[in-house]
């Protein structure tokens, strides 16, 4: 009899199962055994890599806004990083149509072919790449993209390189994955954009990795593709053993007349050596069907396959039908410029509320649904408050005010402002934000 797979118990605790028996055999607690008795406790330990992790700092903000709500406290919150609309309704139709005439299986850990068909079409439409079937996996949400990315291709001394302000999970991911996340500041001055030569100063022998997200959480900024050449002139020219790792999670969402120019186009003849992370959360309002993609080297993807097989068997069968319709039901390319132009309606809309908010400064953004607001003048020596998680905790305990300090997201003095809510509460939000900060400005 096997002791792998179909394990019969009583074969599996016995010492003749390599794998298992000495575990049994060592240390058989009571529940095995029946041996009552004192014991002495062990307590279970957390490693080192798991401690390495900090908790995301935009959560905690969401948790003492709700407890506040929970209280009766009338919150308006802009923390939110998930667009409020309902999915396009011929998402929801497919998964109803679906679920009422199947079983629900595992789908393979790839991801169904039709969806791995779809997503290719999807990478051709806006790349113009023709990416197969064994270039691309379907994971549970873009941020287990990246996560798989990491865990297969970092090892110890390998650098990340990560504009800031970044995405909160990206160095903590790198970390997981056994890599150094080397953070490089972009300045205001350079519309909070990477510059080439910061990039250059940051570049070693060691960079596996450069990550590239536009438009930006949490600044809602985005590269035009000759900004997004001249640092992939950089790369090839400094560190060419470098990848780009493009985050695409947020490219439908442009405004004012921005493109978003695909890596590939823009860095042809420069450098192929690219990996893009996409998905449909945040396009498609689709965040708990938790569906992303990473398309790259084949061997790339075959390890993260392995490891996401191991992991989590592949992506919800049910949520990968609803990608399905997502990509290809011309229904929800409609919904998705809806969603956008709501978005862009909003943003300008918030962009005129803000103006002339004492000690506010803000950048207008290319895309995503945030502001990110400079505040500094409100902040650190010789004011109220020693820094933007203190204004933040105050506008939010005083004023019911919730938003997310710069300071997690690597760029101190600055407040994330989420506009993916309703306009009434985006209205009255803009109010309190400007008799807060002009209660401040008048001292
Ligand atoms: C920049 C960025 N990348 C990736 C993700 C993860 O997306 P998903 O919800 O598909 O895991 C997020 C989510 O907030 C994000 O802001």
């Amino acid at each position: 009899m096997a002791c792998l797979g179909r394990v019969s118990l009583a074969f599996a605790l016995s010492p003749n199962c390599p794998r298992l028996g000495g575990l049994a055999s060592r240390s058989e607690p009571s529940y095995i055994s029946g041996v009552q008795g004192a014991r002495q406790s062990h307590p279970l330990p957390v490693n080192a890599r798991a401690q390495a992790i900090a908790p995301s700092a935009t959560m905690a903000v969401s948790a003492r806004a709700k407890q506040l709500v929970a209280e009766g406290r009338d919150v308006l919150s802009f923390s939110a990083g998930e667009p409020d609309f309902r999915p396009p309704q011929a998402v929801t139709d497919a998964v109803a149509a679906f679920i009422s005439k199947h079983p629900v299986g595992y789908s393979s850990v790839r991801g169904l072919p039709k969806l791995l068909d779809a997503v290719a079409a999807d990478l051709q439409a806006f790349h113009g790449r023709a990416f197969t079937r064994p270039e691309i996996l379907v994971t549970c949400g873009a941020k287990h993209s990246l996560a798989g990315l990491f865990l297969v291709t970092l090892s110890p001394g390998d650098e990340v390189v990560i504009p800031a302000p970044y995405w909160v999970s990206y160095p903590e991911m790198v970390r997981l994955g056994g890599g150094e996340p080397v953070v490089v500041g972009c300045r205001p001055e350079h519309g909070l954009r990477l510059a080439p030569e910061d990039l250059e100063r940051v570049l070693t022998p060691n960079t596996r990795f450069v990550v590239l997200n536009s438009p930006c959480n949490p600044t809602g900024v985005a590269y035009t593709g000759e900004q997004l050449r001249a640092l992939g002139e950089v790369m090839a020219r400094v560190a060419p053993q470098a990848w780009l790792l493009c985050d695409d999670i947020y490219r439908h969402l442009v405004y004012d007349g921005f493109t978003q120019e695909s890596a590939f186009q823009a860095l042809s003849g420069v450098t192929e050596q690219i990996v893009v992370v996409d998905g449909v959360s945040k396009s498609h309002a689709m965040t708990g069907y938790r569906i992303g993609y990473l398309a790259g080297p084949k061997h790339i993807i075959s390890a993260a396959a392995r490891v996401q097989g191991q992991m989590t068997s592949g992506a919800a069968t049910t949520s990968q039908i609803a990608a399905i319709a997502a990509l290809t039901d011309p229904s929800c390319r409609e919904a998705v410029v809806r969603m956008r132009d709501a978005f862009a309606a909003r943003r300008s809309m918030m962009l005129q509320l803000f103006a002339g908010i004492p000690g506010l400064r803000v950048q207008p953004p290319q895309g995503a649904f945030y502001l990110f607001l400079d505040i500094s003048e409100h902040v650190g020596a010789n004011t109220r408050f020693a820094d933007d998680i203190a204004l933040a905790t105050w506008l939010l305990e005083e004023h019911l005010l919730a938003t997310v300090p710069g300071t997690p997201f690597g760029a101190p003095g600055y407040l994330r402002w989420s506009y993916a809510t309703d306009e009434d509460s985006l209205r009255r939000g803009a109010q309190r934000l400007r008799a807060a900060l002009s209660q401040l400005a008048a001292g």
